[in-house]
């Protein structure tokens, strides 16, 4: 059945809702209250997705099997824990499109950066250099930072920083691989987001990697912002590793357990550097406790640790919300329509005041829509938004970023946020 066409109002966003495939998924999740007691219109996916009311299921059933077991638990039941975190990869693996192998659950996504540069970043005299962009999120500019003065290069000399043109706030793909033509030979290491966190950016992370290998870079991404956000193909791109979290967009809970894609390339590398946990140890031979280390091939080689279960359910539990959904494909179609939704009634209903930062096409966006208020009125805007009962985001120096998430947000939502900021800069 086609869509029913635009219309501005309330009367539109209820007929999308009624007709939207995914709406039963709502109630799949948790929605904060506000102090009345009503749903908050939560637009804050990109920061911390809601939590799937299976989660605390699940994770009860871990504690259950804690207390029943004890440390049994690794072996009986029926997720036993030495296995677990395989129980999650293959649903990881559809939504960055991977291998089963080549994706795993561990660690925090810096965690897995740099023990990702460890392997990948190898720098030599002539190939030293990392292309990041200029306004990476901290947490990966301090990552490549280290790492090049660990091993003893500058920096300055070293970091490779991109930005938008002059009077721009987006970085042309032209530009993205302009710069690695010019600068291919000396770079060691392509390290981009998938989606940028700020702008809500999508990188074209095919043609990035396609460009890097042909000058013989490394290609890394950041996919905290795109990881269950947009789809990803990340075997077919042939990048080399990626890293993300999965308390964002992968609604796992704050902190939870993040994920990692090494291509299957790099299986059986046994010629890389790594560091070494017996939890990347040969399953086979894991408890014969020997110290001489035989990887196990593919992402799994690079765990160190056992997980945390507790975590790892959380994780599952999403993953299984995602599963019943059927993955990125119908979530991705909702998506295009859902934020293409709220682009066009911010345009419509208040026009100049708000600068949509974003892309306008859906190819190169996700969820996201980054906004600036004129005259420097942001972050009262955003207090004013806040108290009013919306929850999203401010990021300095001056957006606003709101996501409405395919799983949980209604059209509804979109239209009720913009009829509270249309409020708000009437009355400033
Ligand atoms: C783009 C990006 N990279 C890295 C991080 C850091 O993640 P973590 O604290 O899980 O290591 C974040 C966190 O929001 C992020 O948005």
């Amino acid at each position: 059945m086609a869509a029913p066409l635009f219309r501005p109002g309330i009367d539109f966003a209820r007929e999308m809702d009624r007709g939207d495939p995914l709406a039963r998924f709502r109630d799949a999740f948790a929605i904060p209250k506000t102090a009345d007691g009503a749903d908050e219109i939560y637009l804050c996916g990109n920061s911390l997705g809601l939590q799937p009311k299976r989660a605390a299921q699940y994770v009860t059933e871990e504690l259950d099997k804690w207390a029943r077991l004890g440390v049994r638990g690794h072996f009986d039941g029926d997720f036993p824990w030495m296995p677990y975190h395989e129980f999650l990869a293959p649903a990881m693996a559809a939504i960055v499109g991977a291998e089963d192998s080549e994706v795993v659950a561990m660690n925090s996504l810096t965690a897995n950066l740099h023990l990702m540069m460890v392997s990948f970043y190898r720098p030599t005299a002539a190939r030293h250099k990392i292309l990041l962009e200029a306004h990476a999120f901290p947490s990966d500019h301090f990552a490549v930072e280290s790492q090049i003065r660990f091993h003893g290069f500058d920096p300055a000399r070293s970091m490779l920083l991109l930005e938008p043109r002059d009077g721009e706030e987006l970085i042309r793909d032209d530009d993205v691989l302009d710069m690695i033509g010019r600068e291919g030979d000396a770079i060691a290491l392509i390290l981009l987001p998938g989606v940028q966190y700020y702008t809500g950016q999508v990188f074209d992370m095919a043609a990035i990697a396609r460009a890097g290998h042909a000058k013989g870079c490394v290609v890394g991404y950041d996919l905290a912002h795109a990881a269950g956000n947009i789809p990803l193909a990340l075997h077919d791109w042939d990048a080399d590793f990626a890293v993300w979290c999965s308390y964002k967009y992968l609604n796992s809970g704050p902190g939870s357990v993040a994920g990692c894609f090494v291509h299957a390339r790099h299986a059986a590398a046994r010629d890389l550097p790594r560091f070494r946990g017996w939890w990347g140890q040969d399953k086979t031979t894991r408890f014969a406790m020997g110290t001489a280390f035989h990887p196990i091939e593919g992402a799994e080689g690079w765990q160190l640790s056992n997980p945390p279960i507790l975590s790892l359910a959380a994780v599952r539990a999403s993953l299984d919300t995602f599963r019943d959904a059927g993955f990125m494909g119908p979530l991705r179609t909702k998506s295009e329509s859902l934020t293409g939704y709220l682009d066009r009634l911010l345009a419509e209903e208040l026009g100049k005041p708000v600068r949509r930062i974003t892309p306008r096409a859906p190819a190169a966006r996700g969820c996201q829509l980054s906004l600036g208020i004129a005259g420097g009125a942001g972050k009262d805007v955003f207090r004013g938004i806040e108290e009013a009962g919306v929850t999203c985001d401010w990021r300095e120096p001056d957006v606003i970023r709101v996501a409405p998430v395919p799983l949980y947000n209604r059209y509804e939502d979109c239209f009720r946020f913009v009829e509270i900021l249309k409020g708000l800069l009437a009355a400033s």
